[in-house]
């Protein structure tokens, strides 16, 4: 429901942003530089100049920053978009030139999260206002906001849809695989944790034995993990969110395990990406019979391989919910007036400050209502089993 309302408030203002540049003779944004905003004269509340807007993606090589630059485009005409490859001193470069080149509002999904403080740090000093999209930038007191899906959440999800396979099939020592996204990244431990506290009563009641994770093992009986000891397990078995890292992981645990680990699996994959590596690993292996396996993101190609039975689950957080929270969350920053309480919802520790955030909903997606969802999504089209980008 809370969905609804913020799809319609991004709505408005992506509309109204259509319109003017629609409009002629348009208030001329000029090819130069675009108009300022002038909120305090302005008759009826115009759409904000997206043109003073800076994106930072981190990287166009995972779906998930491709799905969310098409959304940003859509509600954000005119904003200016730079891609940081995955590299933080490129990340860094990419903030300092949007500061140069006085923007009003940062929005920045960053690589990793403490390392981008310095450089939100920096917009702070220039005085503009820091969005973090997606994942959270810590230990700096001068993130604005954070716009997100409950990670927690997430990573439960997927816990959860391994945990209710096992107990559906009444035994006991079935073979659980766990690996975890870029530890930089705080949704990395997020998701463990969500995820971590379905598996871990069937870790320490021997419904699962941990297969590639001897320190799993030794925590099996502690519930709730400190971040040292989600560290301490998420360690060795960080993808960091690459695809030829989950490889290499799954391939090295395969080479690890017995014929009698192998059999039935069940693979806690962070995301689709990693997933869709993961289980080309597995299903490589002869002795590997039957995967369950998790996923996140929607990508296309686990779009795919739910649909011919490859993977088995992942979890849709569609972009476009993140990106109207941005449209509202520029819109009040720009007219000066609090966060749409619709949007801010709660608040993250960063490690220095609680940040103001948000909650968007997430859809847990099987063979069941994938082609539902993806055509749904209005990403995709599903033809005779087959999914196409729109
Ligand atoms: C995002 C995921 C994404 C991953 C890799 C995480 O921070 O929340 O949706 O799959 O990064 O890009």
């Amino acid at each position: 429901m809370q969905f609804k309302k913020l799809a319609l408030a991004g709505l408005g203002f992506a509309m109204a942003a259509a319109m003017a540049a629609c409009s002629t003779p348009a208030p001329a944004p000029s090819t130069t530089e675009a108009p300022a905003t002038d909120t305090s004269t302005s008759a009826a509340p115009a759409a904000p100049d997206f043109t003073k807007v800076g994106i930072v993606l981190s990287d166009a090589s995972q779906p998930r920053w491709k799905m969310a630059e098409a959304q940003f485009k859509t509600a954000m005409p005119g904003a200016q978009i730079m891609y940081s490859n995955n590299d933080t001193s490129v990340e860094a470069a990419n903030v300092d030139s949007f500061i140069a080149q006085g923007v009003k509002v940062l929005i920045i999904n960053s690589i990793d999260g403490a390392a981008a403080a310095a450089e939100t740090d920096r917009a702070a000093a220039a005085g503009i206002p820091v969005i973090a999209y997606d994942r959270l930038i810590m230990n700096t007191k001068n993130v604005s906001y954070y716009v997100t899906f409950d990670s927690v959440q997430v990573g439960e999800a997927q816990g959860k849809y391994l945990a209710d396979q096992a107990k559906a099939s009444g035994q006991k020592g079935l073979n659980l695989y766990l690996f975890a996204g870029d530890v930089g990244d705080n949704n990395a431990f997020l998701f463990f944790q969500g995820a971590w506290s379905q598996l871990q009563p069937l870790i320490a009641d021997g419904t699962f034995n941990v297969v590639n994770s001897p320190q799993a093992t030794q925590l099996k009986d502690t519930a709730s993990l400190s971040r040292d000891q989600e560290s301490q397990i998420m360690g060795p078995i960080t993808t960091l969110w690459k695809p030829d890292t989950a490889k290499t992981l799954a391939e090295t645990a395969l080479a690890g395990a017995t014929k009698a680990q192998k059999g039935t699996v069940y693979l806690l994959a962070p995301n689709d990406q990693t997933s869709a590596a993961m289980t080309d690993a597995f299903r490589a292996d002869k002795d590997v019979t039957t995967i369950y396996s998790t996923g996140q993101d929607l990508a296309l190609a686990s779009v795919q391989y739910i649909l011919d039975g490859k993977q088995s689950m992942t979890v849709f957080k569609d972009d476009k919910f993140l990106v109207q929270e941005c449209v509202s969350l520029v819109g009040s920053i720009f007219a000066g007036t609090p966060a749409d309480t619709s949007v801010i919802t709660t608040t993250y520790d960063n490690g220095t400050a609680q940040v103001p955030a948000s909650a968007a909903e997430i859809t847990v997606v099987t063979k069941d209502n994938v082609e539902q969802v993806a055509n749904d999504s209005g990403l995709y089209t599903i033809t005779n089993g087959q999914v196409a980008q729109k």
